[in-house]
């Protein structure tokens, strides 16, 4: 039988990368304050955050207002995502960045299924490339049919992102995502950024606009 089967794309989840510009002076200001961080643990005062759903190192949620070579990177970030913004005509009027922080992963360090509950996040994937662990998009669906030549799968519900060191990947922040344990005696060092937009902040009278909601 010569049956037509037409085949409709539902839903497409979109992600974007880029690799940051000056890359390893970035790295080398990442790696300075994981150094003093892991000093300052060492000597009882330690500022590193206890795990949530990354069962690795992190510092604080407010790592911009905390470090000012973070604070750098983040308007570096924003600037790049400003522009980005624009030229996909993303109704976004301005991004503020809602949290950040370094997260530094030892031998099977991982971060377990989660969310940021944000418009966009991104991970900058600072040192990567010597140990051994993957970024994965999780999508929360059961059972489907998959190609025999789908080789970039693990499961039928992951999505396995290959980058390398300095790639900064976005994501709207509602994705499903995890890292696999680090396998490796090298530490995997990734930034992470959670930005909210903000309609208010480029309005000449916030208050009004506000009332008319
Ligand atoms: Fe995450």
């Amino acid at each position: 039988m010569n049956l037509e089967i037409t085949k409709h794309n539902i839903f497409v989840e979109e992600a974007w990368s880029f690799i940051m510009p000056d890359h390893e002076k970035w790295s080398k200001e990442i790696k300075n304050i994981i150094l003093v961080e892991n000093n300052k643990e060492i000597h009882n005062h330690t500022t590193i955050i206890p795990a949530t759903n990354v069962k690795a190192k992190r510092t604080a949620w407010d790592s911009h207002f905390r470090y000012p070579q973070i604070r750098s990177l983040t308007s570096e970030l924003s600037n790049i995502i400003q522009d980005w913004i624009k030229k996909e005509n993303f109704d976004a009027p301005t991004l503020q960045v809602k949290d950040c922080w370094i997260n530094w992963y030892d031998k099977n360090n991982h971060a377990v299924p989660h969310r940021h509950g944000v418009h966009l996040s991104l991970v900058y994937f600072v040192d990567v490339e010597d140990s051994k662990a993957d970024f994965l998009f999780i999508r929360e669906d059961r059972y489907e049919l998959i190609r025999k030549e789908n080789n970039e799968t693990f499961h039928n519900n992951m999505k396995y992102v290959k980058v390398k060191n300095g790639t900064v990947l976005m994501f709207s922040g509602d994705s499903m995502h995890s890292v696999t344990p680090n396998l490796s005696n090298n530490t995997r060092i990734t930034f992470a950024a959670n930005y909210v937009v903000d309609y208010l902040a480029n309005t000449e009278n916030k208050t009004e606009k506000l009332l008319n909601v």
